[in-house]
């Protein structure tokens, strides 16, 4: 058969399934579907979803249609919800039915089928947060304060010696510092391949999460099983390039830390904490694969988010040099410009605390988090959300809700001080890592990277901007590009 009418008969087959899903299910026990965009039959609203910068398309649709929104692609329903209530009263309260995450046929094409990040909520997911339990938990992520420190200490040298290389730094430093958490590897400062490697698969990630690729192969997955001469939009290619990546990158730093364990040398480390509890014995394969997979994901997904916040704090300290100078004063106050500061001093410099919420709040660097979805039907004021569909919360929109933050658009950090210059009690800006049982186990480990950063920087570099052969100040021109992370 003619690989047109291949096509077009599988288009016919899904249309009639989309009609009759909506038809039959479209409502329960009087609650309707919640409201949102029309979208085009079968596709539904996949070319208004196309694109980069989803948080602002979505907010668009918020002003219309509410804090609960419903839009659909291929006759699945995407819920958006854009206020913390209704995240709160879903993601956390009813988190049994709300935490499981989209099985996409998309991200396994990409390998990404064993990563917490996309693993449905399972006794493997349980498996996996069990691992980050023991080793990022708040009351023991200080086991890794002096690699956090050595790391932000060698960015300063770095910075210091090339400051025009600033982003290639922060970006170094991103995935060493996690590498160092993770599997105990030492990276070396400049072209360490491991870093390479997970800079390479993080950005590729980060891509394709939410792509054109993946919502087709999603919504038509048997575009994934063609015989090549079928016409899949170049579907297979594009994910498979990502699974070879992935597959390599899983084995190579686990295998470092096997390694080392063997030869009764490395660091601390999360992977090597927990392989060291089996002492002599042989862990079972399965834990083997499931702590590799955890480790995968951990990197992954810490790497890309901290790296970004790090990027619009510099950006923030460019545009707002009085914040900044007063940063420094308090920063002074308190080190005497005899060392950097640490994670001590945390508590005497709330102004650093309150820049860096203030970052996440601005420009949060996972602006529409991770999608989750649905596994039981429920209703919600009203409102069906069927089993299956896939959750978003628009973190962007509530960060910038104008009831609760004046002005949201200009960098404030004041909004998290009292008149007294201490920490208000708003910690708002923890959403950034997510809901309920599914938030982020690395939440801690990365509040504490992010600020040992921010207090360095700002303890010993004046940020300012480029100046051109005139000798005159060149405005910066950010570009903000969004996969997961913007
Ligand atoms: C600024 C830094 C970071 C941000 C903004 C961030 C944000 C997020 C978000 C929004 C989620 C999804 C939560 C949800 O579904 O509600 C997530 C999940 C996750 N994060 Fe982070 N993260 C950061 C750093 C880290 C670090 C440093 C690690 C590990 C060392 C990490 C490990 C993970 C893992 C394993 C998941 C998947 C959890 C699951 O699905 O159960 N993250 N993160």
């Amino acid at each position: 058969m003619p690989a047109t009418w291949i096509l077009i008969s599988a288009f016919a087959v899904a249309l009639l399934g989309y009609f009759i899903s909506s038809r039959t299910v479209g409502k329960r026990n009087g609650a309707h579907l919640p409201p949102g965009p029309i979208g085009l039959p079968l596709i539904g609203n996949i070319l208004q979803l196309r694109g980069s910068q989803h948080h602002l398309t979505l907010s668009r649709l918020r002003k219309i249609y509410g804090d609960l929104f419903r839009c659909s692609v291929f006759g699945r329903d995407i819920i958006i919800i854009s206020s913390e209530k209704v995240a709160r009263d879903l993601l956390d309260k009813r988190s049994t039915k709300f935490s499981g995450r989209p099985s996409a046929a998309g991200y396994s094409a990409m390998g990404l089928e064993f990563n917490t990040g996309f693993i449905g909520y399972t006794d493997t997911w349980r498996l996996h947060r069990r691992f980050y339990h023991e080793a990022l938990r708040r009351d023991v992520v200080s086991r890794y304060h002096s690699v956090q420190l050595r790391q932000a200490h060698a960015l300063i040298v770095n910075i210091a010696a090339q400051p025009e290389g600033y982003e290639k730094h922060l970006q170094t430093f991103s995935a060493s510092v996690i590498l160092s958490a993770v599997y105990g590897y030492d990276a070396v400062q400049k072209d360490d391949a491991l870093v390479a490697m997970v800079e390479h698969v993080d950005k590729l990630i980060a891509e394709r999460v939410f792509s054109f690729e993946v919502l087709l192969a999603s919504g038509l997955p048997f575009l994934l099983t063609t015989p090549t001469w079928v016409p899949d939009f170049g579907v297979k290619r594009a994910l498979s390039l990502v699974r070879e990546v992935v597959q390599k990158t899983t084995a190579a730093p686990f295998e470092y830390t096997q390694t080392t364990l063997a030869n009764k040398t490395g660091n601390h480390s999360m992977v090597g904490d927990i392989l060291r509890k089996w002492e002599d014995q042989s862990p079972p394969q399965d834990t083997v694969e499931a702590l590799k997979n955890a480790a995968f994901t951990a990197y992954t997904a810490g790497a890309e988010t901290t790296q970004s916040t790090l990027l619009t704090f510099v950006y923030a300290m460019l545009m707002n040099p009085e914040v900044q100078a007063r940063a420094q004063e308090q920063i002074d106050a308190v080190v005497q410009a005899k060392r950097l500061p640490d994670l001590n001093d945390r508590l005497f410099l709330p102004l650093v605390d309150a820049i860096l919420r203030e970052t996440i709040r601005w420009m949060p660097s996972a602006p529409i988090g991770l999608p989750r979805s649905t596994t039981e039907d429920d209703v919600y004021e009203g409102y069906f959300i069927r089993k299956g569909s896939f959750v978003v919360v628009n973190i962007w929109e509530i960060f910038h809700d104008a009831t609760r933050y004046t002005d949201p658009m200009s960098f404030n950090p004041n909004r998290f001080l009292r008149p007294d210059g201490t920490l208000t009690d708003d910690t708002s800006y923890t959403m950034i890592f997510g809901f309920g049982r599914r938030v982020c186990p690395g939440q801690y480990f990365a509040d504490n990277s992010l600020w040992l950063v921010v207090a360095s920087m700002l303890a010993m570099f004046n940020i300012s901007k480029a100046k051109d052969d005139e000798g005159e100040e060149m405005e910066p021109d950010p570009h903000w590009v969004s996969g997961i992370t913007q």
